[in-house]
C-alpha cells in the first residue's frame, strides 16, 4: 500500500517529532505573543510568558482559545500579520452570532496544501488520480482546502462543490473519478441518486471517499464501503485550527485519523475543570498551531469529544473517530445522548436506511426523544418487516443508550437530505 514515498517526517521517531515540536511551539508562542494584541492581553493576564515554555508540558500553563475569543475580535482582530499580508480570508456561520473569520499568509496556503495533499495520499491517492471534490467552495474550507492539496499532490480536480445531485452523478458516471470528496451524509444522498438513475453505484469508477466535516461512525463506514464498493476513511479538521487535513485516516489501517503532529499539536482536557488528561482518556480535544503566521491558534477548545491514540501506520497519534460535539449532546430526561450512538443501532437494522433526525420535544415536564429514521429503499415504510425494525430499533435504544425513544418511520426522502454538513438534532424544547 506505501509503495508511495512517505516524507521523512511521517517516518522520524517520537523523540525527533517532540524536539520539532518544541521548537516550533516556542516560535509559534513567542510570534503569538509579539504580534497578536489579543494573545499578548490573555498571556499577560494569565501572567505566562512566551519564555516560561521549556518543555511540552509547559503548555498547560497557558490560557485557552475558544470561539468567544474570534468573535469578540471580529473580523480580523485575532491576525498576528497585517490584513494586507492575509492571501485568503475563510469564515464559518455558525448557528448564532458573528462567523468566525480566519486568515491565511501564502507561507499558511502553502503549508495547507501540503497537509492537504499528506492527507489525501494517506488515504491511498496517487498522482493522476481524478478527484470529484463535492465539499462546498466559497467560505467553507471543505472545497478549497480539498482542491488545492488534491492539486499538490498531483491529482486531476473535478471542482463541483455541494448540489446538484443528479448531475453528480452524472459527471461521476462520464468522468470517472477514482477518489470522491463529500461529508458522508451528502454521500449517502448521492448514492441514492445513483440507485434512482437505476445505476449500481458499486459500480462506478469510484475507489476511494474523504469523507469528513461532521461525525460519523465505523457503522456508517460500512454501510457506505458496502453501498458504493470504495475505501471510506475519515478526514478531520476546522478551520479556526486550518480547515480540512488537521488529521487524516491511513488507508491501510482505518483505525482513527492521524493527527499531522508536526503542524498541529494536540491536547486532551477535561472539559469541566480544563485539566489535561493522559493518552486515551476521553475528553475535549484542544489544538495549538505550530507553523501558522496570520493566525496563530493557542489551546483552541475545539468542543470535539475523543482520545488520543498511539500511532500506528504513522509515529504521529491518532484520534479515535470524534463520538459527537459536546454542543451535539442531548441530555433526554438526565441521559446524555449523542447522535452517533442512534446512528450506529440504526446501521445495524438492514431494513433502515440511515437518513436520521433526533427530534427534541417536552411533554409537560418531561422530554421526549423522537428518531424520524427512513426503511432501506424499496421496502414500504408502514410495512410490518420496518414496523418491526423500528421496535427493535426503540428496544435498542433503551437497552443500549439507556433513553426511550419514538422511532417515527417515513417514507424514503421523508429525512431531508444535506448537501454539506447534515443537521442531526432538532430541539423544539425551547420553543414549548
Ligand atoms: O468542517 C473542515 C472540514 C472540511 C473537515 C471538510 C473535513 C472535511 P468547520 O466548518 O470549521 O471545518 O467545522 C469543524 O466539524 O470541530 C468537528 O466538530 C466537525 N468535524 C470536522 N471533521 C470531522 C470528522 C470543517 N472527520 C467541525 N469527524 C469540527 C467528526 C468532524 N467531526
Amino acid at each position: 500500500m506505501n509503495s508511495f514515498p512517505l516524507e521523512p517526517i511521517e517516518k522520524a521517531s517520537v523523540g525527533e517529532l517532540r524536539a520539532l515540536q518544541l521548537k516550533r511551539l516556542q516560535a509559534t508562542l513567542d510570534h503569538a505573543y509579539r504580534n497578536s494584541p489579543v494573545y499578548r492581553r490573555k498571556f499577560d493576564e494569565a501572567g505566562v510568558h512566551p519564555s516560561d515554555c521549556r518543555s511540552l508540558a509547559d503548555l498547560a500553563k497557558f490560557p485557552f482559545t475558544g470561539k468567544h475569543d474570534l468573535r469578540d475580535n471580529y473580523p480580523f482582530g485575532m491576525f498576528a500579520v497585517p490584513r494586507e499580508k492575509c492571501v485568503r480570508i475563510h469564515a464559518s456561520s455558525g448557528t448564532t452570532g458573528k462567523p468566525t473569520v480566519v486568515g491565511y499568509t501564502q507561507n499558511d496556503i502553502n503549508t495547507w496544501a501540503h497537509v492537504m495533499a499528506r492527507s489525501i495520499r494517506a488515504s491511498g491517492a496517487r498522482p493522476g488520480d481524478m478527484v470529484h471534490v463535492s465539499y462546498g467552495y466559497g467560505l467553507f474550507t471543505g472545497g478549497l482546502g480539498a482542491h488545492y492539496g488534491a492539486e499538490r499532490l498531483g491529482l486531476t480536480v473535478v471542482p463541483f462543490g455541494g448540489g446538484q445531485t443528479e448531475r453528480q452523478v452524472q459527471l461521476i458516471t462520464d468522468f470517472r473519478p477514482d477518489i470522491i470528496m463529500v461529508t458522508p451524509s451528502y454521500m449517502l444522498a448521492i448514492a441514492d441518486e445513483f440507485e434512482r438513475q437505476g445505476i449500481d453505484p458499486r459500480e462506478s469508477s469510484l475507489r476511494i471517499g474523504i469523507f469528513g466535516a461532521e461525525p460519523w461512525t465505523n457503522d456508517m463506514r460500512r454501510a457506505i464501503e458496502q453501498r458504493m464498493g470504495i475505501d471510506a476513511v475519515d478526514i478531520y479538521g476546522l478551520s479556526e485550527v486550518m480547515g480540512p487535513g488537521v488529521a487524516n485516516e491511513c488507508v491501510e489501517t482505518k483505525d482513527g485519523p492521524t493527527i499531522w503532529e508536526d503542524h498541529f499539536y494536540p491536547e486532551i482536557i477535561d472539559p469541566e475543570t480544563g485539566e489535561p488528561v493522559a493518552d486515551g482518556e476521553l475528553g475535549e480535544l484542544v489544538f495549538t498551531s505550530l507553523t501558522k503566521e496570520a493566525l496563530p491558534i493557542i489551546r483552541y477548545r475545539t468542543r470535539d469529544l475523543t482520545r488520543l491514540l498511539p500511532g500506528t501506520a504513522r509515529t504521529m497519534r491518532r484520534m479515535e473517530k470524534i463520538t459527537g460535539r459536546s454542543d451535539d449532546m442531548m441530555i433526554v430526561r438526565g441521559v446524555n445522548v449523542f447522535p452517533t450512538q442512534i446512528e450506529e443501532l440504526i446501521c445495524k437494522r438492514p431494513e433502515l436506511a440511515p437518513h436520521y433526525l433526533c427530534i427534541l420535544t417536552r411533554e409537560g415536564p418531561l422530554d421526549c426523544l423522537t428518531v424520524a429514521v427512513e426503511a432501506r429503499q424499496g421496502l414500504p415504510h408502514d410495512s410490518a418487516e420496518a414496523r418491526a425494525a423500528a421496535d427493535m430499533l426503540a428496544h435498542e435504544i433503551k437497552t443500549y443508550i439507556g433513553s426511550s425513544a419514538v422511532i417515527e418511520l417515513r417514507a424514503e426522502g421523508g429525512v431531508e437530505r444535506s448537501v454539506g454538513k447534515a443537521k442531526r438534532v432538532l430541539d423544539k424544547r425551547r420553543l414549548t
